[in-house]
């Protein structure tokens, strides 16, 4: 491809990202001739309104990249990593893309991991994908011991690159039924981003429906298959007065909170996300 501006190859692509109902498409634009440069995006910002170009080789690159993006694979996978809080997780085919609104979920686990008197509280996610939640316990709280369980196998080898460097995070591979029995009873907080999606209910963006695995998205006939098998293992694994934290879809808080209340547990509340869409319940071990 000959030599372009990359103010020309932003806009062009961007438009490209447009016509196809990308939502935010000069983000994407910019994040991708970001991933081709080797620049954050504030510089790929910084070097348009210098004038820089593209060779044409890069040129040819972040072409191919705006197509496959605009034929709707995720943004993530297309740069291979995606933000979390404040760590930036490998992601690719085969392991759910962390969202945004995990990221205040999270929160309310290292809340309560931060306010325990215990010198090295016992933090779990259990269905961790990437490990995006354990990995951000593990490194906010680096005196708790975080233990995260993934039943995929392709996930959980996203998830063991992605901690391997966590000296305080252990990795099982297995389902969340039957996992972790050596820590019944101890763990102060239990968190979880299940699969939850009903399955009739099919994800509208092709982002979600055709790359995110199924294992990660649906939760059976009302999308709560999993969840209630959590509430049981939650019950066991946390320690009296220990913390679960459930994040869910919109329509699910009050279900939710009934199905925690008939299994005996304390106080479920629900929380919304920044959209004050509901996003998340808690709940606390008798
Ligand atoms: C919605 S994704 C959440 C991933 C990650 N915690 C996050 O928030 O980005 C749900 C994850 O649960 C895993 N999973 C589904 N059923 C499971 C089970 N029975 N035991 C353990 N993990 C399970 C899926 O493979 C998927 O990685």
């Amino acid at each position: 491809m000959p030599e372009q501006t990359l103010a020309a190859a932003v806009r062009g692509a961007a438009e490209r990202l447009a016509a196809v109902g990308i939502l935010d498409p000069l983000v994407d634009a910019e994040l991708l001739a970001g991933h081709v440069s080797g620049l954050r995006r504030g510089e790929v910002q910084a070097a348009i309104i210098r004038g820089d170009t593209f060779d044409g080789a890069a040129a040819e690159r972040f072409d191919a990249l705006i197509a496959r993006r605009a034929a709707r694979e995720p943004l993530q996978h297309l740069t291979g990593t995606a933000p979390f809080r404040h760590l930036e997780l490998a992601v690719g085919p085969g392991v759910f893309v962390p969202r945004p609104e995990t990221e205040i979920v999270a929160q309310f686990a290292i809340d309560a991991l931060l306010a325990d008197a215990a010198p090295a509280p016992i933090g779990v996610d259990l269905c961790t994908g990437s490990g995006a939640i354990a990995l951000a316990m593990a490194t906010e709280v680096p005196h708790a011991r975080i233990f995260a369980v993934e039943l995929s196998a392709e996930a959980h080898t996203w998830a063991a690159r992605n901690t391997a460097d966590a000296e305080n995070l252990s990795l099982v591979h297995g389902d969340l039924a039957d996992t972790l029995e050596h820590l019944d009873g101890t763990a102060a907080v239990v968190i979880s981003n299940p699969p939850y999606v009903p399955e009739g209910a099919i994800p509208r963006d092709p982002e979600v429906r055709l790359h995110d695995p199924a294992m990660a998205l649906y939760g059976g006939h009302d999308g709560l298959d999993v969840v209630r098998v959590l509430s049981t293992r939650a019950l066991r694994l946390l320690r009296p007065g220990g913390l679960l934290v459930i994040e869910h879809g919109e329509l699910q808080g009050e279900d939710i909170r009934s199905l925690l209340t008939a299994d005996g547990w304390r106080g479920p509340a629900t929380h919304r996300d920044l959209t004050q869409r509901d996003r998340a319940t808690t709940a606390l071990r008798p």
